[in-house]
């Protein structure tokens, strides 16, 4: 077996049986990349490297990692309550971090559907939306309308309303009766810009397109990220949401916002939503929610949506769906404190007080070799690389690696483009700190 460092702390010493996700396995088990502990904005290696963590793990622990607070209320909850059924019982966090969540929601979204992942919960918001309109009477609408490019989860339902050609391809014919908006990213108009673009509004209309091809009838919800982050930081257009709800409510067709990226602070409100002034139907969330700590995720449903589905006998279910793990006690534990520790530190504000300082830091990156485009939006940055000529792919993976062993950095890639999303607690040092590296790995990979 390949050797990792030597161990302060007990490490595996078989590579082989772990199948990791989204990861090359070979080249990982060559040379593993392991975090043993965490705190704060720092991921610490079985050696006890230090590592500044640039992607709050994967755009999760926006409070930073094993705070206090968050650590000590799952502790209490697993001695108190390790689990209650969440079919036909309950127990009181589920209802606490419901009221909490529904509290921070835009508008009249405040019904709360709890689920364990971002792709659970994106399965279950178009599983609403398709049951909202089954009971409603208007069951020809069955048709799902994701965007290129975009990322929700990999269940069967969001690889085929996602646009990323490798999350579909290998998996058969996915769910019928979906479409695609064209994704809202143009480099030839857009690149190097701090916020949202100005270009690229229009590119909503293309609804009406598929509205006229398909007919409304029959189209039962938009689903879009309203940053769409797993594939490369692409903020929205000025104008662009705010042009897809006009159109969804012109046909009677739900809106759903994917913000399991978005959702708790990422872009310096609750909800993107809230940024936006655009109040969706459905709001899917994960991550953030417990700061990345336990897994967790939900759907946010206006209230005439529940209310739809309140009639009929009282004892007979009203939604058949739901999962072992919904509302699990320790999840609701950590989510409750991750909302507390969010608002004691105003960790949304201060993600909107760092944005400026944040996108001209990775605008800092301009003119470097090979960097064709950066983008920013709240505390992201995307920064798109040249490819290495016939290994698409590369020269972002090694600056990945080079980050990690070199530079003490976690970054994180997609294609060749370079993702950061740091814990919503980073301070101007550490944003510093990360671009100067970023600055060093790039070099290193020209
Ligand atoms: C917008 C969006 N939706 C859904 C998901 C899937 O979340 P999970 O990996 O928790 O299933 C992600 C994950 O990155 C995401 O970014």
């Amino acid at each position: 077996m390949p050797s990792v460092e030597s161990a302060t702390i007990a490490i595996p010493n078989d590579l082989e049986s772990y199948w990791i996700p989204f990861t090359p396995n070979r080249a990982f088990k060559a040379a593993p990349r392991l975090i043993a502990r965490a705190k704060d904005m720092h991921y610490y290696t079985p050696a006890g490297r230090a590592v500044l963590d640039g992607t709050a793990g994967l755009w999760c622990t926006n409070a930073g990692h094993n705070r206090d607070p968050i650590v000590a209320a799952i502790r209490a909850q697993a001695a108190e309550l390790d689990y209650a059924p969440a079919f036909q019982f309950s127990h009181p966090k589920a209802f606490e971090l419901a009221s909490r969540v529904a509290a921070l929601a835009p508008g009249d979204l405040d019904h709360v559907f709890f689920c364990n992942s971002g792709s659970e919960a994106v399965d279950t918001a178009l599983k609403l939306a398709l049951a909202y309109h089954n009971i409603r009477g208007a069951g020809s609408r069955t048709r799902l309308i994701g965007r290129e490019r975009g990322y929700h989860g990999v269940g069967f339902g969001g690889i085929s309303v996602g646009g990323i050609v490798n999350n579909r391809k290998y998996f058969g014919a996915l769910l019928n009766g979906v479409d695609h908006l064209p994704a809202t990213y143009d480099r030839e108009r857009q690149a190097f810009t701090k916020g949202e673009p100005d270009w690229g509004a229009h590119l909503a209309d293309d609804l009406e397109r598929i509205v006229a091809l398909h007919d409304a009838s029959t189209i039962a919800a938009v689903i879009v990220e309203p940053m769409a982050g797993s594939t490369g930081v692409l903020p929205p257009p000025k104008g662009y949401l705010e042009r897809l709800r006009a159109i969804c409510d012109r046909h009677g067709i739900l809106l759903i916002f994917d913000e399991v990226i978005t959702g708790f602070g990422r872009l310096g409100h609750a909800f993107a939503a809230e940024r936006y002034g655009v109040t969706p139907d459905l709001i899917t969330f994960a991550k953030g929610i417990t700061s990345g700590t336990v897994p967790m995720g939900g759907v946010l449903a206006r209230k005439g949506i529940y209310d739809a589905f309140m009639r009929g006998p009282e004892h007979v279910i009203e939604l058949f769906h739901g999962y072992t793990y919904s509302a699990h006690p320790l999840a609701c534990a950590a989510a409750l404190a991750a909302l507390d520790l969010y608002r004691a530190e105003d960790l949304f504000a201060r993600a909107k007080k760092l944005e400026p300082i944040w996108a001209d830091a990775a605008m800092g990156l301009k003119g470097l070799p090979n960097v064709l485009d950066i983008r920013t939006l709240g505390l992201t940055a995307g920064i798109d690389l040249a490819s290495r000529p016939d290994a698409v792919g590369r020269r972002a993976y090694d600056a990945m690696v080079q980050a990690f062993h070199e530079q003490d950095l976690v970054i994180r890639v997609t294609g060749d483009t370079i993702a950061l999303t740091p814990p919503l607690i980073v301070s101007e040092r550490e944003i510093g700190e990360i671009f100067e590296k970023v600055a060093r790995v790039i070099r290193a990979v020209a």
